[in-house]
């Protein structure tokens, strides 16, 4: 008999589970849905903030070249995630799928990762938000007080505010129903991909040939000490820190990789879309593609317009308008940023809540959680208790190293699902796949390695705040989900019943 660590969910027993009318979610997106859901998630902090740092810090013009490493290591990932996702539509995304492939423990462990990426996720963005909000007001002669203003550098005690605020509105929204989500989705997602255009056409005019010489700038070796800050890589190889070279690429690659975070989300729409087979792989792979080009163009544009040593770190697009004398674009693009980020935000509180619901729909979390609202059908517990938690950590936390954390959760699942991907065409080479990832299984093994190259170009305490997240989690499995789980029931029992009249926790 198999150990009870590695017992897997049949994939014919999750599509079941969606079928309950209690715990069932609606059906009402398509393709075109889903790219626009999709683009509406990747395009946010990453080109409109770090673009600048990393250009500034780590790779001068060459940052193109980063956002080409990490485009790259996505699409790897998105072809073994659009196999998943169309072979278990599913809500849940990488959790799901492996329960389905590699076993109970296994589909804990990236789903308490998945909730720290979602989570944190959706704090940096939030108070990402903020920071422009804050610098349209300044545009308008308005300054919040320091207390209640970004946390970000601030040395006084005090809430950021405007985050907060922003979480919770979306929170609301989010219980009133997806179709409400997604209709506002589409306007937002319409003015920041015209933002993005009006960085890439009008930039392309300013442009100064010098500022792309030298286009990798040479590798500056970084004062010693404060090692954890390194990259793991340069220190399990004992290489002297550097920044810019060919190395800072890839360090540059690891951080703009955060901008690419959320084409793994629409994945865990799946069980919303009417016609996941087709559509999944459609929608993630689009929305991937489109961003991508995007990204490339937005930083070969800025960093010409500006000396990479010059660009700000705030708002890097809009003040390299402001530095060729443009500001009007500034305050449009700065506007935009403000209205994009709104969505970034409320879909990673989305994706956030979904792998919360079904891991609760499992019994690996309380099954309270994974009652759907009877008249909006959305998991409104978990999206209210996650929204209120999260506007709380948006509210008292600088985003910095956050963004590190939520990269590197977000890399350990992608290298979870390529192996999954190998592990169930063995296990289950019957089901149904209407996408097939191709080169099975030398692509997931390539996409292993390149997800696993980026992680290790991660700080070092970046690695260990994320094996202290993981140890919190393995205990709570071992505490709690390992004996409530619904695979642990005898059949038709409520998760945690112990036998006997008496009747076990209240699951409602
Ligand atoms: N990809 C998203 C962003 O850049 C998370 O903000």
């Amino acid at each position: 008999m198999t150990s009870p660590l590695f017992r897997t969910k049949k994939v014919e027993q999750s599509i079941r589970d969606t079928e309950e009318p209690e715990h069932a979610l609606k059906k009402s997106l398509s393709a075109l849905d889903l790219t626009v859901f999709g683009v509406g998630v990747i395009i946010g902090t990453g080109i409109f903030v770090l673009t600048g740092t990393v250009a500034k810090d780590n790779a001068g013009p060459a940052t193109a070249l980063a956002f080409v490493v990490a485009g790259v290591v996505c699409a790897l990932a998105a072809l073994c995630y659009a196999e998943f996702a169309s072979t278990v539509p599913v809500a849940g995304s990488a959790y799901t799928f492996s329960y389905a492939s590699l076993g109970e423990l296994p589909a804990w462990i990236i789903g308490w990762d998945l909730v720290l990426e979602f989570a944190l996720g959706t704090a940096v963005v939030a108070v990402g938000w903020s920071g422009y909000i804050q610098s349209l007001m300044d545009n308008a002669g308005w300054e919040m007080p320091a207390a209640l203003g970004s946390r970000e550098g601030s040395d006084v005690f005090g809430f950021d505010i405007l985050a907060a605020v922003l979480v919770l509105v979306l929170t609301g929204i989010l219980v009133l129903g997806m179709k409400l989500s997604a209709r506002v989705t589409s306007i937002v997602v319409a003015i920041k991909v015209t933002v993005v255009l009006v960085v890439i056409i009008a930039g392309a005019f300013f442009v100064t040939a010098d500022n792309y010489d030298p286009f990798i700038p040479d590798s500056k070796p970084v004062p010693a000490g404060e090692s954890l800050d390194s990259p793991l890589i340069q220190l399990m190889f004992g290489w002297a820190p550097a920044n810019f070279g060919v190395m800072g690429i890839f360090t540059a690659a690891s951080v703009v990789f955060f901008a690419f975070i959320g084409f793994d989300i629409v994945a865990t729409a799946a069980e919303e879309t009417k016609n996941p087979q087709r559509d999944m792989p459609r929608g993630i792979l689009g929305s991937l593609f489109i961003c991508t080009a995007l990204y490339v163009l937005v930083s070969i544009v800025v960093t010409g317009m500006q000396h990479y040593s010059e660009l700000s770190v705030d708002a890097p697009l809009a003040d390299a308008f402001k530095a060729t004398g443009h500001p009007w674009f500034a305050g449009f693009i700065s506007f935009g940023a403000a209205v994009g980020l709104t969505t970034v935000c409320m879909i990673l509180l989305l994706g956030q809540t979904r792998v919360f619901f079904a891991m609760s729909r499992d019994g690996l979390l309380p099954r309270f959680f994974s009652r759907v609202h009877p008249r909006f059908k959305t998991p409104h517990r978990p999206t209210i208790l996650l929204g209120v938690v999260i506007a709380i950590l948006a509210g008292f936390t600088p985003l910095n190293e956050l963004a590190a954390l939520v990269n590197i959760g977000t890399l350990f699942a992608f290298v979870i699902v390529a192996i999954s991907v190998i592990i169930l065409r063995r296990t289950r080479p019957d089901l149904h796949r209407s996408f097939r990832t191709p080169w099975v299984p030398v692509l997931p093994i390539v996409s292993v390695g390149a997800s696993l190259w980026l992680m290790l170009n991660l700080p070092a305490e970046t690695w260990v705040r994320f094996g202290i997240w993981m140890a919190i989690g393995i205990v709570v499995y071992f505490l709690y989900s390992r004996t409530h789980s619904r695979m642990a029931q005898p059949e038709g029992a409520e998760p945690g019943a112990p036998p006997g009249p008496s009747g076990g926790p209240d699951s409602r």
